[in-house]
């Protein structure tokens, strides 16, 4: 078990109580449980077509011709869902698979085993000062689905869209799918705080939007 994983997201979870906007309530995730990652991943597989729009609308926004060898950044990446989407779009792409659950990141070097050569997973923590060092940029697309709102705390997120502008190279972007909390519009001005250009929703449904900007 990765303990500092587990702290922080504990910590998070703490400090997000005086948030003000409302938190979306879910069972607690334990990503650092082979049972639990398995799980979520097998109840994730149905429902893989659900977000198939908001993947190809997020390739879509990336600035790069298709055959561009781009390195991407997924952050949180779970079992790989979307950088293989991101992978297979872009042929000549590569990409970091950042997680801070060693789990997901055995599922998913085995569920992308096709693109090996292409990925590679590295474990730390987006919500402990000190991550974007651990690696190795600068991203032409930095992405991410369904992972930052874990953190919970506006101030954490805030920082990691400051670390995250730090990674991009100038015609790059920062593409985030996730849940609406903290709101849409907060995440967007952080982003613009950061130094983002062009920020805005590209996509949504409901609840989920696919947002970010450009360097
Ligand atoms: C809901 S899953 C989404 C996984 C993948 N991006 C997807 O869309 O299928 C959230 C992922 O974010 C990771 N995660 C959550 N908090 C994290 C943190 N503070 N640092 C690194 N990874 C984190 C979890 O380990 C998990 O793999």
């Amino acid at each position: 078990m990765n303990i500092n994983f587990v702290l922080s997201m504990q910590y998070s979870t703490i400090e997000s109580g005086g948030a003000p906007w409302p938190i979306q309530h879910h069972d607690p995730h334990d990503w650092t449980s082979p049972e639990y990652v398995s799980k979520w991943a097998e109840g994730q597989d149905p429902k893989e077509a659900n977000r198939a729009a908001a993947f190809s609308l997020l390739a879509d926004t990336i600035p790069f011709e298709k055959t561009a060898a781009i390195k991407i950044l997924d952050m949180g990446a779970g079992y790989g869902a979307l950088s293989k989407s991101l992978l297979e779009r872009f042929p000549n792409a590569t990409a970091i698979c950042q997680d801070g659950s060693e789990e997901m990141a055995k599922l998913g070097r085995e569920r992308m085993k096709p693109l090996a050569g292409r990925f590679e997973y590295v474990l730390c923590d987006f919500g402990k000062h000190g991550w974007s060092k651990l690696v190795s940029g600068p991203f032409e697309a930095i992405v991410s689905s369904i992972a930052i709102h874990n953190v919970g705390s506006p101030r954490i997120i805030r920082g990691i869209y400051e670390d995250a502008y730090t990674l991009v190279t100038p015609g790059g972007c920062f593409l985030n799918f996730d849940r609406s909390s903290p709101p849409w519009e907060d995440q967007m001005h952080w982003l613009r705080g950061a130094g983002f250009k062009d920020v805005q929703i590209f996509w949504r449904d409901e609840n989920r939007a696919v947002f970010g900007g450009f360097k």
